[in-house]
């Protein structure tokens, strides 16, 4: 018995000690020790013994299992040790390298565009609201004198959700919703996003943005439309700024006009950033016609007001001297960091 216990023991030793990682080592204590091991098959088979040997075998058995037990820990430290060495090694940090830069983002062109305009006409007393994207047909046209046939709806296509609903073609129609709340009188800007079925181009998107202006209030006259855009024109281009009228047509203003303002960049001589004509045209404006108060739930007897719809990217264009569109929506951090 004491030969076939130090032949398990010896046998365990040779395999302890060549074993090269923990999950061989693992394997070696499982056949030895393991409960179908070599060793506890040696005490299954105690009951084959002579009771007056049975002490003095088990203490052998309990001996050898100590120092198989001691082996095994002896080799798992060193094998434990040698990993994490090993790791240490493959996992070297190299402090001389330079460190991730943190990118920090910025506002976007049109945004500081934005906030500007809205700086402007907070300052004069202007509140700023904003409208839904997915609008009824109702507010975006009908409200605004465009009824069905109307041929400024075909200049406006967009995408339809459904006969009655639309992605709005112009920020317009929070005029029509900002009336019809009924709380006189009114000044505010609207700013947001709108939609045409428009092909990309330098100065083309299907997804845009405008900013909509409404006053309203007794005694509003042209006179207050001149001097409010004048006022915001020089505080946005610079105070040498000129501002021209020209009469044009809008279906939901009258009389309605379209607004230049002196090229910023010659003063009004001519170059080539003006085409020559020393103007830049940068929005379309009107007083409210009555029919559209009226549709609104406005007494056009006792109230009048005007509007204005600037569109926000000319403005960013215009101020940044960026030459296309694209450039905006294409978040290339590159084009996007200079501003
Ligand atoms: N909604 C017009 C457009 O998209 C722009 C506009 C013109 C808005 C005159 C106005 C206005 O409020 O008075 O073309």
């Amino acid at each position: 018995m004491k030969e076939k216990l130090q032949r398990i023991q010896e046998e365990a030793a040779k395999r302890i000690q060549e074993s090269d990682s923990l999950e061989k080592l693992n394997e070696v204590r499982v056949a030895f020790l393991g409960k179908k091991g070599e060793l506890t098959a040696v005490l299954k088979g105690m009951k084959d013994v002579a009771p007056e040997d049975r002490p003095k075998v088990g203490q052998w058995v309990n001996e050898a299992r100590a120092e198989i037990e001691v082996l095994l820990e002896e080799t798992k430290k060193k094998l434990e040790g040698e990993a994490l060495e090993k790791k240490l090694r493959e996992e070297v940090i190299d402090v001389t390298l330079p460190a991730k830069k943190m990118e920090v983002g910025h506002r976007h062109p049109n945004t500081i565009a934005l906030e500007e305009v809205e700086r402007i006409f907070i300052g004069m007393g202007y509140e700023v609201v904003e409208g839904p994207e997915v609008e009824y047909d109702l507010y975006n046209f009908e409200k605004l004198n465009i009824p069905d046939g109307h041929p400024a709806k075909d200049e406006q296509d967009t995408f339809y959700i459904s006969k009655d609903i639309v992605l709005r073609t112009q920020t317009s129609p929070v005029q029509a919703r900002v009336m019809e709340q009924g709380k006189l009188p009114i000044r505010m800007i609207a700013p947001g996003r709108v939609f045409r079925s428009d092909e990309v181009d330098a100065t083309h998107s299907p997804s845009f943005h405008q900013i909509e202006g409404l006053v309203v209030d007794k005694h509003i006259t042209f006179a207050d439309l001149k001097g409010t855009l004048e006022e915001f024109a020089k505080e946005l281009f610079g105070p040498e700024t000129k501002t021209k009228f020209r009469p044009h047509h809008f279906p939901f203003t009258e009389p309605s006009a379209e607004v230049d303002v002196s090229c910023f960049k010659c003063g009004g001589k001519g170059c080539r950033f003006c085409k020559g004509s020393g103007w830049i045209e940068i929005l379309g404006c009107g007083m409210v016609h009555p029919h559209v108060l009226e549709m609104c739930g406005v007494d056009p007897n006792e109230y009048t007001g005007f509007a204005f719809g600037v569109g926000l990217e000319r403005i960013a264009l215009l101020k940044y001297e960026i030459d296309d569109m694209r450039l905006l929506y294409e978040n290339d951090t590159r084009f996007l960091r200079q501003f």
